[in-house]
């Protein structure tokens, strides 16, 4: 609230810039309420922990959705060298960034888009960054769930996106004497539902299943092997990678496997090894989704 309130506050002083109406009573807010968010820039110090959580490499694809005068853009694109795109509705903002861009050297090596951000393709990101509201964030969260490849990079400066908690929040001193949160996600693999596969248990074959629910990037299993149930515990899904352990009963005794595999649709491809071993030497690990048992993330 305090948020949305401050954002507010920047763009009502903007307004009132340009319209000076002569007090905040005579300002018609809906009369200004054309786009889903007014421009506010993120302040420079907000924008170099936008990037240092993003961890920008080489090969990274970078937009900024509602990109304002391009800042975001254009610093990851100077800094980092990647690939950098911005969408804005508003075409005074593209205008801005594009002369911003050529004022930095950057004319030509990156690309703003006038296009409203909810029908815009941006299905190549590697990294996507927001300075946007809550409440658009949660509008626009299921296309960030659908079109972004597991292992996206979401960097949000104020605005969370409800029940998909962060994995990581910094918090930011600004010199516009206040204090922000920075928000980071990693789009994670959908891998709720059966998966099956088979591994040796000493000569014979020992046939597996796991059933997987899902919220967001936090994953619940339950399994098992043989005829017998299974505990599976310290599930970690980071994007398409995921990691368990899996206790098992072999010869009267009990003893823990570490699975890690990558999701790839209804296959994860991976390794097995004791849990308790890291020397000993891992097993290939291939296990099989019925598609059809696949759920929603977002409960
Ligand atoms: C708070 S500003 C953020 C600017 C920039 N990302 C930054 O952090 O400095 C939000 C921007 O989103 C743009 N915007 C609002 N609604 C939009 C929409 N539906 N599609 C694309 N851009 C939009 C506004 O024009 C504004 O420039």
């Amino acid at each position: 609230m305090k948020k949305t309130l401050y954002l507010g506050i920047f763009a009502l002083a903007g307004l009132l810039a340009l319209a000076s109406p002569s007090s905040l009573q005579d300002l018609n807010w809906q009369q200004y309420k054309i786009y889903d968010v007014p421009f506010v820039p993120t302040p420079p110090e907000v924008v170099d922990e936008m990037l240092r959580l993003a961890d920008l490499k080489a090969g990274d694809i970078l937009y900024d959705l509602g990109c304002g005068e391009g800042r975001i853009v254009i610093a990851a694109a100077k800094r980092h060298g990647v690939k950098a795109a911005g969408i804005d509705i508003d075409p005074v903002r593209i205008g801005e960034s594009n002369d911003n861009a050529a004022a930095a050297g950057l004319g030509g090596k990156v690309r703003f888009i006038q296009q409203d951000l909810f029908e815009a393709d941006f299905k190549d990101a590697t990294v996507v960054t927001l300075y946007l509201l809550t409440s658009v964030n949660l509008r626009l969260r299921p296309k960030l769930l659908a079109d972004l490849k597991p292992g996206t990079r979401l960097v949000s400066h104020s605005f969370d996106m409800g029940e998909w908690k962060p994995d990581k929040t910094s918090l930011v001193a600004t010199s516009c004497d206040d204090q922000r949160d920075v928000h980071f996600w990693i789009v994670p693999a959908n891998v709720t539902g059966r998966w099956e596969w088979d591994l040796a248990a000493g000569p014979r074959k020992r046939h597996y299943t796991l059933q997987a629910s899902q919220q967001f990037q936090a994953v619940t299993a339950s399994g098992t092997g043989g005829d017998r149930p299974l505990a599976i515990n310290d599930i970690g899904l980071v994007g398409d990678e995921i990691k368990f352990r899996l206790e098992v009963e072999a010869d009267g005794k009990m003893a823990s496997f570490l699975y890690e595999g990558k999701v790839m649709g209804d296959t994860i491809t991976g390794t097995v090894r004791p849990a308790d071993d890291a020397k000993a030497a891992a097993v290939d690990w291939k296990a099989a989704r019925d598609p059809k048992t696949i759920e929603s993330i977002v409960k």
